[in-house]
């Protein structure tokens, strides 16, 4: 059996940093279900399907082949053949991302291929139904939570340290929305899971927080 390790929770609350240093502690594979529904995104933004066209989405499902493969360690996402890893982190694709995620066909496709990769690898998974939906049994499931005003300044500081010239309040609202659509839709809420251990991130640094999670693998 795989040792399976779900972390869920908002966007900005600093996942990935988190279930990055950890699978590099445990040399469990980290797999980044953000970066799947994003890829999904990219190919409606590219095809000019509307958000809202449910129909569209849905019939064109079946036309997108989502991959994942490891290349010294990182993830890398597959779009029909091409790798967009460069290509999904922009707000647009985010926003879309999580607009689209509310779909059944865009859900089902997904969660599929995560389940399938974490039968036979040990893996941390991070998301927003990790611990609800794709991986209920998992041996250790973490909420990662942060208040919206931190989520919004480390975001600020990263678009800062870019060289971009970030808007902290639209940045704030940007995130406020997220949550709102993330944890209302109506398949597979963000929402933490009864035996998932709730950690707030807003004071903990991020080794307070990959040791607090790596006592919980012991
Ligand atoms: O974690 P992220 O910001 O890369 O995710 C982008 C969007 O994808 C997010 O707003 C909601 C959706 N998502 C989801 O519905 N379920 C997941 N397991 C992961 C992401």
């Amino acid at each position: 059996m795989a040792f399976n390790v779900a972390i869920d929770g908002p966007a900005g609350a600093g996942k990935s940093t988190i279930a990055k240093a950890v699978a590099a502690k445990k040399g469990y594979v980290y797999v980044d279900t953000g970066a799947m529904y994003r890829a999904m995104a990219l190919y409606f933004l590219r095809s000019n399907i509307s958000k809202d066209d449910e129909a569209k989405i849905s019939s064109v499902v079946d036309d997108i082949v989502v991959s994942i493969k490891y290349e010294a360690g990182s993830q890398h996402v597959i779009l029909n053949g091409e790798d967009v890893t460069g290509l999904i982190r922009t707000e647009e694709v985010g926003n879309m991302a999580s607009a689209t995620s509310v779909y059944s066909a865009v859900r089902t496709k997904l969660v599929a291929l995560q389940q399938e990769l974490a039968k036979t690898t040990d893996v941390i998974m991070d998301g927003r139904d990790i611990g609800t939906v794709v991986l209920p049994n998992a041996n250790v499931k973490v909420f990662l939570t942060a208040s919206v005003e931190c989520r919004a300044k480390r975001r600020f500081d990263e678009l800062q340290a870019k060289g971009e010239n970030p808007d902290f309040d639209k940045i704030a609202k940007d995130i406020e929305e997220r949550d709102y659509r993330d944890s209302h839709r109506e398949i597979s809420p963000l929402k933490q899971a009864e035996d998932a251990i709730l950690v707030d991130s807003s004071n903990m640094t991020i080794d307070e927080v990959v040791g607090t999670i790596l006592d919980l693998c012991k």
